[in-house]
């Protein structure tokens, strides 16, 4: 078996902070989301992986995952010249994954409890292809699967206006050689791509045994920034806390459930979990509340912030309001001056929101 990693798109749901940042190198609970699919690979057994790159943000997807190694995996990379679709992302992956059986996963997904039990099962049946399905509030923001009475999938549709059920297509599927018919014969969908959704159903049409598993844990696509706090939310419940033997915690309360990685520092300060403090960062006479992941090299003084994703070597001080709700880049600074009049002075880039209540 062998693993396909998409890793390309445009993230535009998440400009502004995609402009600069490969959306899936945007960590949850300070791991790029990226790299906790590589480890959800690998802990199903699955240890040579095609991560399948656009021109746009290949290379800083290469630098920042590299040769595999550090999981003890082997990565290799395959160029997607242009944003033709999914399935047209595993036509050019053809040579590398051969006629293996592979699971393929989309590199923006973070879903509860791994996929080892699913590869186990897709090894011990005659299934061509398996699919995982959720049940979403929201379907025509997906693909979504109608299901016969016996379970069995009658129709597949992409992103439908008038959705058929509530079970979308989460970004995860298990093939067998047959996909290779399908992708070739298939045609590009009304956007002009080539769909994955639409391989699937060609297999239906055709006779292949295309199983649904019905996923009953959480499962977040993280396209946009409230999709990315609530997947930070969700991890930082179940990883199990700990405090760096060289963390300085000094005048402060942090409880249980609160993660502090290396260096970090921790002064006259309340800390609830769960949430986590990045390698090297201060928070100084502030609130940390409970979803938060603060990451490395970030500076927090004075200042309330909850339920937020804070990313490396930003700023935040004294600005007297509670920040929640947020997802704040790299390199950012929010600050306050004490001073009147009150006055707001903003260096924004494009995309972006500020709310002042
Ligand atoms: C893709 C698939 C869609 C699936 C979704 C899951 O959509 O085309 O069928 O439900 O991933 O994340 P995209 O996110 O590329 O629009």
């Amino acid at each position: 078996m062998k693993g396909l990693i998409l890793s390309g798109g445009k993230g535009t749901r998440l400009y502004p902070l995609t402009y600069t940042l490969a959306k899936q190198l945007i960590p949850v609970a300070n791991k790029p989301v990226l790299f906790r699919v590589i480890e959800s690979i690998r802990d199903a057994g699955v240890t040579e992986i095609g991560i399948v790159i656009a021109p746009t943000t290949g290379d800083e997807i290469r630098s920042a995952v590299g040769d595999g190694s550090r999981w003890g995996v082997q990565i290799m990379y395959i160029m997607q010249a242009s944003p033709d679709g999914l399935a047209h992302a595993v036509k050019i992956a053809q040579p590398f994954l051969g006629d293996e059986p592979f699971v393929m996963f989309l590199g923006d997904n973070v879903i509860q409890g791994g996929i080892a039990t699913l590869i186990r099962d897709f090894a011990n049946h005659a299934w061509n292809s398996q699919i995982v399905l959720k049940e979403v509030e929201n379907p025509s923001q997906f693909g979504v699967a109608k299901l016969r009475a016996d379970g069995s999938i009658e129709q597949l549709i992409e992103k439908p206006q008038d959705p058929p059920s509530n079970l979308a297509l989460v970004g995860i599927y298990m093939f067998d050689h047959h996909v290779w018919e399908a992708v070739h014969g298939i045609q590009p969908s009304k956007r002009g791509e080539l769909e994955i959704t639409d391989a699937i159903q060609w297999l239906v049409d055709h006779g292949y045994v295309v199983r649904p598993h019905v996923h009953q844990g959480w499962w977040i696509d993280t396209g946009r920034p409230i999709d990315m706090l609530e997947a930070n939310a969700s991890v930082l419940d179940e990883i199990t806390p700990s405090v760096a033997p060289d963390a300085m915690i000094e005048s402060s309360q942090i409880d249980r459930r609160v993660t502090v990685q290396a260096g970090a520092q921790i002064i006259n300060s309340i800390v609830r979990g769960p949430a986590i403090i990045g390698e090297q960062a201060i928070i100084r006479d502030s609130y940390i509340g409970p979803y938060t992941s603060i990451y490395h090299d970030v500076v927090i003084e004075g200042c309330e912030v909850d339920r937020c994703i804070v990313l490396e070597h930003s700023e935040i001080r004294h600005i007297q309001a509670r920040l929640h709700n947020s997802l704040i880049g790299r390199h950012a600074k929010v600050t306050r001056r004490l001073e009147r009049p009150l006055t707001l002075s903003m260096n924004l880039g494009d995309h972006s929101s500020v709310e002042i209540i």
